[in-house]
């Protein structure tokens, strides 16, 4: 049992606390702080992640007087810091007297001091001035007993991580001089003949030329890079004084940064999580999607246990509608990472500031304080449910089956004009945004696995597939020629691989495969050609036949649509066709076909389905590929992950996501609820109420 703070035995639960902002004019907040905290069960608290201004009042002038007294009573109450670099918030003196660690928006604008997370990411000044003060914070707390984990930075990167200054520019021609070598090259991979816009010097290069898609990938590339030098200068920083373990806060699947790069910085991945919930049956969506933030979360820590760094107790003051949560949301909300590998919840935040933007944002403690609060109650009643769940510390979710969700393809399928992006878009842009092409698919995909309740890990195409029996590729746009020879070792050496529309029609550089798609050779290993795409308007229709005696079982149409690849056999190609289009001029053509290679199979949908059509055809390869769920497959809104422990005890999270009640059948055996009073369930069905949730061990 090795848990994430080493000698701290203990699920994570706590909060940003911006102390900072109340120790000078009210100790007596301070004071009821640290009698709050035990009454809410918390014992973990993300420090000074905006202080860098109380810290450092000017320019190399340090005032440690607060933060020494949080550490001090963290320390005596038996809590950790997650203590931070604070780079996310710039102090005035360090914007006005160095300019240039303001960052200049595409139009060439520098941004006056405002807000936060804007700083330029090439700049030195910033880069030496973060790394000092973080040295020093590491210098002085490295030995601190209340210092837990290192916080760097925060969410970083923010909304539009990339700056437009004339250093931001050099060092991206540097970057690409180091990795095309020379202009020739680079003209090739970005096929700038387009519209005349070949490059005959670097300087020309200006990365707000909308219309040369392999400029925008690689901008996005170097975007990553410079955040990454970012990140490891203040890693660097802390490393001069401390081995205490870092973490950076993510946000989900967040699209402007590789997160699969950033996570591999650090010692423990983090997350903030917002979702919203609405009380409506399709609210299930929303727990898929908060799953597989999960899932991603657990599969970019590689399996290990990771933290949920962010959440909000009440609702956050910047989405849509601030509906309160309702009874027992709170707990299956928080539930929910823990089910899916968390080892700790943690808030944004603890206290509701008295003034600033988030003054309104939920709080564990509201401005009328007191802990008699619901909303402090549901924290503190979480509080009491994570003490139960330590024996979940360490413990690991076995899984055969991989789904893509990969940086690289959202961005090439969002930077494309045409199909790969967005279908139905109302203006033609070149740069859609609206990345429907492959996030869409991810949901729509993952969302089939998860009503079957089996578990998932959510890769990246460079990730190493060897541990998984099926891998799923939802309209995976951009791969690369290794990443073609990946898959198709894969599926030669026994796995199954669901290939899908729109996969594999660029290389890494955004240049259209050529041979016949999917391109890099997977029309070989699929045994067929997708020769045309229609996207089908609303008017239009398209369904799935399936034919007689398929292996899947299936035999009830599937509605189909919007992208529809019109297929022909490879030449010699041997698919199998399992189901065929059952409308349009092509209708009787292959839209699901089957391939043996190798020791595995070749699956090849060349169409999106609808939701339900989706699932059905997962639901039967899973079933085709005898992939264990979790629990006997459940109705929808009941979802469950499992994990299993050191001594191999296996506990089944069970969480019923509707607010109304509902059953579900358990595997055969006696089960014990960790979450409950130690009595035995002999029954194979177990009931839920509305948000009820469940964490089961076979006792039998
Ligand atoms: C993000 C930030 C926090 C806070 C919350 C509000 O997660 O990291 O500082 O602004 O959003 O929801
Ligand atoms: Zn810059």
């Amino acid at each position: 049992m090795v848990p994430l703070i080493e000698g701290f035995d203990k699920l994570l639960h706590g909060g940003d606390y911006n102390a900072d902002q109340w120790w000078a004019q009210h100790p007596e907040v301070i004071t009821e702080d640290f009698q709050l905290m035990p009454l809410a069960g918390c014992n973990a608290f993300s420090i000074g992640i905006f202080a860098w201004s109380s810290l450092e009042p000017q320019e190399g002038v340090y005032d440690f007087r607060w933060l020494d007294d949080i550490m001090d009573r963290l320390a005596q109450g038996g809590h950790k810091a997650l203590l931070a670099t604070p780079g996310a918030g710039k102090p005035n003196w360090l914007a006005a007297k160095y300019p240039e660690v303001r960052r200049v928006l595409p139009n060439g604008e520098r941004e006056p001091q405002a807000k936060r997370a804007n700083h330029c990411p090439s700049s030195p000044i910033f880069r030496q001035k973060l790394a000092a003060i973080s040295e020093a914070l590491a210098q002085r707390y490295a030995n601190h007993p209340a210092l837990g984990l290192w916080h760097i930075d925060n969410e970083i990167g923010g909304e539009a991580p990339d700056c437009h200054c004339d250093l931001c520019y050099t060092n991206f021609r540097k970057w690409l001089k180091d990795k095309y070598q020379n202009l020739a090259t680079l003209n090739q991979k970005w096929w700038s003949m387009f519209w005349s816009h070949t490059y005959g010097d670097w300087d020309e290069i200006h990365p707000n030329d909308a219309a040369n898609e392999g400029l925008q990938l690689d901008w996005k590339r170097f975007t990553t890079e410079q955040r990454l030098k970012g990140m490891r200068s203040q890693i660097a920083a802390v490393r001069q004084f401390s081995d205490k373990p870092t973490t950076t806060n993510l946000m989900g699947a967040h699209q402007p940064l590789d997160y699969r790069r950033l996570a591999e910085e650090v010692d423990i991945v983090s997350n903030d999580s917002y979702p919203e919930w609405n009380g409506q049956p399709d609210q299930w969506k929303t727990a898929a999607w908060l799953s597989f933030c999960g899932d991603l979360m657990r599969s970019l820590s590689k399996g290990k246990p990771w933290l949920q760094m962010e959440a909000a107790p009440s609702p956050t003051n910047w989405q849509p509608y601030h509906r309160v949560k309702r009874p027992g949301v709170h707990r299956r909300e928080m539930f929910q990472a823990i089910a899916h590998g968390a080892e700790g919840t943690l808030y944004f935040h603890w206290r509701k500031s008295r003034g600033g933007g988030e003054k309104f944002h939920g709080a564990v403690v509201d401005h009328d304080s007191g802990s008699h609060t619901r909303v402090f109650q549901d924290v503190a009643t979480w509080g009491d449910d994570l003490k139960k769940l330590t024996p979940l510390i360490g413990s690991r979710t076995p899984v055969q089956v991989a789904m893509v969700y990969d940086w690289e393809v959202r961005w090439a399928s969002g930077i494309t004009c045409g199909p790969g992006g967005s279908v139905g878009s109302p203006e033609h842009t070149f740069i859609a945004e609206q990345d429907q092409g492959h996030w869409a698919a991810v949901l729509r995909y993952y969302r089939a696995l998860w009503r079957n309740s089996v578990s998932t890990d959510v890769i990246c195409l460079n990730d190493d597939l060897s541990q998984y029996k099926v891998l799923i590729l939802p309209h995976t746009f951009m791969i690369s020629e290794d990443q073609a020879a990946a898959i198709e070792r894969f599926a030669a050496k026994g796995g199954t691989v669901l290939g899908t529309a729109m996969s594999g029609l660029v290389d890494e550089t955004m240049l259209v495969h050529r041979g016949g798609f999917p391109g890099a050779g997977l029309h070989r290993l699929f045994g067929l050609v997708a020769e045309e795409v229609d996207t089908l308007r609303p008017e239009d229709s398209q369904h799935l036949t399936f034919a007689s005696d398929n292996p899947l079982g299936l035999s009830e149409s599937v509605q189909a649509g919007p992208y529809c690849h019109l297929m022909r056999p490879h030449p010699g190609g041997d698919a199998e066709v399992i189901a065929s289009y059952g409308e349009q001029f092509y209708a009787d053509s292959a839209a699901l076909t089957r391939r043996q290679h190798g020791q595995g199979a070749a699956w090849w949908l060349a169409c999106d389905c609808d939701e339900d059509g989706t699932e059905a055809i997962i639901s039967a390869l899973l079933n085709e590929q005898q992939i264990p769920r979790v629990i006997p497959k459940p109705s929808t809104g009941i979802h469950a992950t499992e994990r299993i422990a050191e001594d191999g005890t296996r506990y089944l999270c069970i969480a019923n996501h509707l607010d109304t009640p509902a059953v579900c059948d358990l595997p055969s055996g006696d089960f014990v609820d960790l979450l409950g009073n130690n009595e035995t369930t002999h029954s194979e069905r177990l009931h839920l109420q509305g948000n009820g949730i469940h964490i089961l061990y076979n006792v039998s």
